[in-house]
């Protein structure tokens, strides 16, 4: 029986040796020391051996059992010890969660590249205010009295004096009265016209106004920078055309038009601004002397250019915030 303890013991410690985690662990306790296990089936073998050698048995056995209980508790505790913090452990080199960032909005983009183009050509940008006066509105731009355009249907009057800027165009006012020529810039900002809402018109859109007044302006430059604009904008090959028009401000007018091709559907000309020289009455309306100086100016749809760029079909969708669009820009 000596030896069979010895080979027991030894047989635990090695197999014992060989468990890495908790599972295994227990699996070796129950076929040792459970209840049908190897060492515990000894001790009901040492029931039945004869009174005379129980004692010497009794030694043995119970050291065996102590000290396999006790390497058993031990690497218990080791395998505890390594497997809560293999749960705890944080791996540092993990990719970390991206957070999705926004973007500016269609609208903002499409300002800005504006911006940037005449910036290039030495344009500063001025901005004016969205409630204006008739005066500004109208009167010093050279509407008459009776011009369509301020009429209560296309003006949101705020009483009988101030209005909602229908266009961009009040800035040029401003800009000229403030600052002495020569000028060169934008003017970018909200108007408002009270409209039939549809998918070509809102009660609310950008324009982007131009303004240059020197001594030696002409309409040949006037061109030439628009023509600079609509190619850097739309693209080299852009196809674009200038159009005699009319403004009460400008004199004489034009309007520009580029080719719009949407797929499998027939091509037209569509609008995107207006353009002339400065009329020498609104110069003079503003203190610049029409025979020393001259001007020219131009104002497009900022929401309209960039429904022709990227094939947007309805003015309103810039306003809806809905994400499907937003996020496509
Ligand atoms: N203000 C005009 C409009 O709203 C556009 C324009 C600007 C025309 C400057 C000529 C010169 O339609």
């Amino acid at each position: 029986m000596h030896t069979r303890i010895k080979e027991l013991e030894n047989q635990f410690n090695s197999e014992l040796a060989e468990v890495t985690n908790l599972k295994s662990l227990e699996e070796l306790r129950i076929k040792y020391l459970g209840r049908k296990g190897s060492i515990t089936a000894l001790f009901d073998e040492f029931k039945e051996l004869p009174k005379e050698e129980k004692p010497k048995y009794g030694q043995v056995l119970n050291r065996l059992k102590n000290s396999t209980q006790n390497s058993f508790n031990e690497k218990k505790n080791l395998l505890s010890e390594k497997e809560k913090s293999e749960k705890d452990f944080i791996d540092l080199s993990l990719p970390g969660i991206k957070t999705k960032l926004g973007t500016n909005h269609i609208l903002t983009q499409t300002l800005d590249q504006m911006k940037s183009i005449f910036k290039v050509l030495g344009f500063s940008v001025y901005e004016g205010p969205e409630l204006e006066s008739d005066y500004y509105n109208f009167e010093a731009l050279n509407f008459p009295d009776d011009h369509p355009a301020r009429d209560m249907q296309d003006t949101f009057f705020v009483n009988k004096d101030f209005l909602l800027r229908t266009h961009t165009s009040p800035v040029q006012i401003r800009l000229m009265q403030n600052k002495k020529p020569p000028l060169r810039a934008i003017m970018p900002g909200k108007v408002f016209r009270n409209e039939a809402i549809s998918a070509k018109s809102y009660c609310l859109f950008h324009q982007l106004e131009g303004l240059v007044v020197d001594t030696d302006v002409t309409f040949a430059e006037l061109k030439a920078t628009v023509i600079h604009f609509v190619k850097e904008f739309f693209g080299e090959d852009i196809k674009y055309r200038f159009r005699p028009s009319f403004f009460p401000f400008t004199e004489p007018s034009a309007e520009v038009d580029i080719w719009w091709q949407p797929t499998g559907k027939e091509g037209r000309w569509l609008e995107i601004m207006g353009c002339g020289m400065v009329d020498p009455n609104v110069l003079e309306n503003c203190g610049i002397d029409s025979e020393k100086y001259a001007g020219y100016a131009f104002g497009m749809g900022v929401e309209r250019t960039a429904m022709r760029k990227y094939g947007i079909d309805d003015i309103r969708i810039y306003f809806d915030n809905d994400k499907r669009f937003l996020v496509q820009f």
